[in-house]
């Protein structure tokens, strides 16, 4: 009885501190995580800016709504708050590093980012890339929810297109074959 009573404990203890998982954050499990990649466009008083970002999903339907995430830091961020609206270029796989680094490691701040690039207005009269992308998606910003160093937008669709047939370019591509390994 002493033994049967002892090994259940034992058991017991096991079950519910030895084998459990502690609680640490792998920081590279994020990388398994799925994603497209973007230019998120946005006009501001007559000046045109545009970010790269990994974060754009379609949330809801009825109507579509789109939710981004964007740096606190970033103008494309500012301009995208303060006037309502942003625009989305589905980017392809056969986009170049340099579009990459012009959109997304220099800020608007410094720079005609849209310069050189080929570009058309939607409705709203925000640019849209026509190069190495596939989809376009013009949004009206509807809710904010400020995350720390993010803010994520949530924007009602109010125009899209598909602008070609190659397939998009995930994040992962981005890593395995266009992001140059020093
Ligand atoms: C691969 C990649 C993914 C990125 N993803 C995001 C993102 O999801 N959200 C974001 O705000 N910035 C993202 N960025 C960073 C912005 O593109 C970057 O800060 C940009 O320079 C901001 O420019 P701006 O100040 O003109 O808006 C990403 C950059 C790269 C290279």
């Amino acid at each position: 009885m002493f033994y049967a009573t002892a090994r259940l404990c034992r058991v017991c203890w096991s079950a519910t501190f030895a084998e459990q998982e502690k609680p640490a954050q792998d920081p590279t499990a994020l990388y398994n995580l799925s994603y497209g990649l973007f230019v998120l466009s946005a006009r501001e008083s007559g000046k045109d800016n545009g970010c790269i970002a990994n974060t754009c999903f379609q949330v809801a339907n009825d109507p579509t709504k789109l939710v981004i995430s964007v740096q606190k830091g970033n103008l494309t961020r500012e301009m995208i708050e303060r006037s309502g609206a942003f625009n989305v270029s589905v980017l392809t796989e056969s986009v170049p590093f340099e579009t990459i680094r012009n959109f997304g490691m220099q800020s608007g701040r410094d720079t005609d980012k849209l310069a050189g690039f080929e570009t058309k207005r939607s409705y709203n009269g925000l640019v849209y890339l026509t190069e190495h992308t596939n989809a376009m998606f013009s949004c009206k910003v509807l809710e904010r929810i400020d995350l720390g160093s993010h803010v994520l937008l949530v924007g009602e669709v109010t125009q899209s297109k598909v602008l070609g047939k190659e397939p998009s370019c995930t994040y992962a591509y981005y890593h395995k074959a266009i992001k140059p390994k020093f």
